[in-house]
């Protein structure tokens, strides 16, 4: 475009950045890239090509790991863990401030060879993905300092596999690497197979900081090295990709033990009100689904718009959707770039031309030739069923719907198996504030969007995954409590054996929506203490599993009851407890033999007292992100949690898991001690007089085995704890992956129950919704 023409049209002329020294740097490298193990980089293997997506042209080649490769990189990391560790908060502070101080001083190579590695525009490559990179290691060199003093409970898991994804290939390295090296982890990362090249500078980055051998390394190659790495003797595993991936992760990790966090998939919703501010509303679109062509997993991909004004705000998008620039990635005036690989463009090309449904538009701009380039595409007029109002599309294809009142905008952004992101505008600030909260969403943005910082934990609920990246929840993730864990020894039930037989029936029923059940199999089983038989429980099965999940399910009203009132009702059940305590002391030693009950009435009363204390205590936070707002950190209850109670604990394993997780306004379904069931069924006659609502706590008689797995791959469910003596923790995690629950399981190791750790279930028990509030002129 000549001068004459640009000041002929008004149009903006091209402003292209250099390529120049990027691609002198690869030239450097050789254009081929080994491994980056234990400090050093391995001679180039078997490869691959990466290619500059705007162009096809090959920019280098990575080499495919090998089992070997990865087998080095995991013992590189191990061997240099124990001494990271040891190196204090303080000594890993430095190396993390200095990756951030050379990350700052190469910004623009990282910007430029993002954007020709990914196609992404140079603007966002160079103002976004970068900048939040050193942010993240600058805020993580912070907790490293901070460890020691701020969390002198926790220590590092060890080494952490670490998978990410193409769309934001150095900011979702340093979402991973800078936290787990913060808290004294060391690392095996694999990046994306398209775009390795960040990952590789960054290798190069580490080299220069000096960061002691084997802390990070880093394989490169494609699903297949991915799986070794799940497969390898990792301590965790992060995971940011397809939920169809996350899933498979989840499965193949079932009863390993390894920690897992899974940032997957998404179908957010962009709500805008009739009192929106609509210019805004609209250009905040551009940054929620044209911004890095709408790869992003949390991009506001599905526009819910009040009908009042819908046809004025289509035609206002419409007309600013012409106006957005697509083209070279390298040119700073360009808005739209390319897809990152001709695989997924191929994928974004097939999900638009098998709908039929509403009505579609595509910019009508000059599209570049050649490249992988799709243009930015709005449909219309779709329902809630069409495929692509729940598909995730991961291109710059924006669907929408309407809506008329708050409470339907709530149904419909609600109504998908994703649980990422949400994005509400209003003028209204008492509409905001009342709507965000029930957007059912790990990160919620008003009158902005697509907004990011290391200070707020960043992740989903639902089949968006588990687990946050960012904040001091983040760091979670990374840490474990100290101490080496004791192995759990079955536990046997007293045999009757020889004992005198009682010939009153005795048979205690379940507890379910606030009433006693009979077990649907019509089955019980006798429960026998030293001096003979002590009762009957009914043998739970899967209909008694669906029957106490549904008035679990239907207890809504609990997770909205105040923490004053959930706080009343556990001092109350405590209050009812202490009055029966010897009778239940009696029960327990009966059913155990041994003379540990009172002492343990005792502790379960302390442990409902303490729940109470917390109940109106467990507060979020309020995030100083760098916007001219806030960040409210909430915590918000898991919902329905199913939990195998501790079989060496009758009353004290039960009521450890119950007081916390009704604290935070979760309902529960407990199923009872398996060999010492009795305390559990006692139990529900102070829940009943204590005026616990009905459904809010469930408790279930049986063998675990049997309940664990309808428990567990529930969809009703959201959580499943495991504390059962019986070793469940592979079943659970696999039938788990179905709606990607949150688990929390025993893999055979005993819990000292004794000790009050309500702070551990406070906090397996809520989920931390971010929801960001700009203000202010
Ligand atoms: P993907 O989930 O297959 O790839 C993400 C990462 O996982 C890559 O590093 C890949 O090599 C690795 N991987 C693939 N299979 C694996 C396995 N079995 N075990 C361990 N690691 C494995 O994503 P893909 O195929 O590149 O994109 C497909 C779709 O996934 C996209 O269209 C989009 O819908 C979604 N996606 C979502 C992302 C997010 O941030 N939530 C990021 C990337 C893709």
């Amino acid at each position: 475009m000549s001068v004459k023409e640009i000041f002929e049209t008004m149009d903006y002329g091209p402003a292209p950045e250099s390529a120049a020294e990027a691609l002198a740097w690869l030239v450097d490298q050789g254009d081929r890239f080994g491994h980056f193990i234990n400090g050093a980089f391995t001679t180039p293997g078997e490869g691959f090509d990466s290619r500059n997506p705007a162009t096809g042209e090959v920019l280098a080649t990575l080499s495919q790991a090998t089992q070997d490769d990865v087998d080095a990189a995991v013992a590189a990391a191990r061997s240099a863990q124990p001494k990271w560790e040891q190196l204090g908060g303080a000594g890993r502070a430095r190396y993390l401030y200095a990756i951030a101080r050379l990350l700052q001083k190469h910004s623009r190579l990282f910007a430029v060879l993002e954007s020709l590695d990914n196609g992404k525009p140079i603007r966002e490559s160079r103002d976004i993905d970068i900048p939040l990179a050193q942010r993240h290691f600058y805020y993580h060199a912070g907790m490293a300092q901070l460890k020691d003093s701020e969390l002198p409970e926790a220590q590092a898991l060890g080494v952490c596999g670490q998978i990410i994804p193409w769309n934001f290939p150095l900011l979702m390295l340093a979402w991973k690497i800078a936290p787990a090296l913060a808290m004294g982890n060391t690392v095996v990362l694999k990046p994306a197979e398209y775009t390795s090249l960040t990952a590789m500078l960054f290798a190069d980055i580490c080299q220069q900081a000096g960061v002691p051998k084997g802390v990070v390394n880093i394989v490169t190659g494609d699903g297949a090295v991915g799986e070794m790495i799940v497969a390898a003797e990792v301590d965790k595993i992060a995971f940011t990709g397809s939920t169809a991936v996350g899933r498979r992760i989840r499965e193949a990790t079932a009863g390993s033990g390894k920690e897992l966090t899974l940032e997957l998939g998404g179908k957010s919703a962009y709500v805008v009100f009739d009192d929106a501010d609509i210019d805004s509303a609209i250009e905040g679109l551009v940054d929620a689904i044209w911004f890095n062509q709408g790869q992003v997993c949390c991009a506001g991909s599905r526009l819910l718009v009040q009908e009042g004004i819908a046809d004025r705000f289509y035609d206002k998008l419409r007309a600013r959707m012409d106006g957005l620039r697509i083209g070279n990635p390298l040119d700073k005036c360009i808005d739209v770039g390319a897809v990152v690989d001709p695989v997924q463009l191929q994928t974004i090309q097939t999900m638009v031309e098998n709908n039929t449904a509403g009505e579609m538009h595509q910019v009508s701009c000059v599209m570049p030739e050649n490249g992988c380039y799709y243009p930015p595409t709005l449909i219309t007029g779709l329902e809630t069923s069409d495929p692509l109002m729940q598909e995730e599309i991961f291109g710059p294809v924006l669907v929408a719907s309407t809506f008329r009142t708050p409470a339907e905008a709530v149904e419909l952004a609600n109504n998908t198996r994703y649980g990422l992101a949400a994005t509400v505008w209003t003028e209204n600030v008492n509409l905001a504030l009342d709507i965000a909260p029930k957007l059912v969403a790990g990160v919620v943005w008003i009158n902005a969007t697509n907004l990011f910082d290391a200070a707020a934990g960043f992740g989903g609920v639902r089949e968006s995954g588990f687990g946050r990246e960012g904040g001091w929840e983040g760091l979670t993730a990374y840490t474990k409590p100290k101490g080496t864990p004791k192995a759990l020894a079955p536990v046997e039930a007293v045999s009757g054996e020889g004992a005198p037989h009682d010939p009153l029936d005795r048979t205690a029923k379940m507890y379910v929506g606030g009433k006693q059940a009979r077990p649907d199999s019509g089955y019980s089983r006798a429960i026998w203490g030293k001096s003979g038989l002590l009762g009957h429980v009914g043998l739970g099965s899967r209909k008694d599993v669906r029957n106490a999940v549904e008035a679990a399910a239907g207890a809504k009203g609990w997770a909205k009851a105040t923490g004053h009132l959930r706080a009343q009702i556990l001092y109350y059940i405590g209050e009812n407890l202490s009055a029966r305590a010897d009778e239940f002391a009696h029960r327990i030693d009966a059913m155990t033999g041994k003379k540990g009950g009172a002492k343990e009435v005792e502790t379960s009363i302390q442990r409902l007292f303490s729940a109470a204390a917390w109940a109106d205590k467990y507060d979020g936070q309020v995030h100083g992100v760098p916007i001219r707002g806030v960040a409210l950190a909430m915590k918000e209850p898991t919902g329905v949690i199913g939990a195998l109670c501790a079989d060496e604990a009758p009353l004290l394993g039960l009521v450890s898991v119950m007081a916390p997780a009704i604290a935070m306004g979760n309902r529960v379904v407990l199923a009872a001690s398996e060999p010492y069931p009795l305390a559990a069924t006692d139990f529900y006659q102070i829940l009943a007089t204590s005026d616990v609502p009905a459904g809010v706590v469930n408790i279930l008689t049986g063998v675990h085995a049997d309940l664990a797995k309808p428990l567990a791959s529930h969809l009703n469910v959201d959580a499943v704890w495991s504390f059962s003596s019986t070793n469940l923790s592979a079943q659970i995690e696999k039938a788990a992956a179905g709606n990607l629950k949150r688990t929390w399981v025993n893999n055979a190791t005993a819990t000292d129950w004794s000790v009050d750790h309500s702070k551990r279930f406070l906090q397996a028990a809520t989920e931390i919704k971010n929801i960001w509030v700009p203000y202010g002129e």
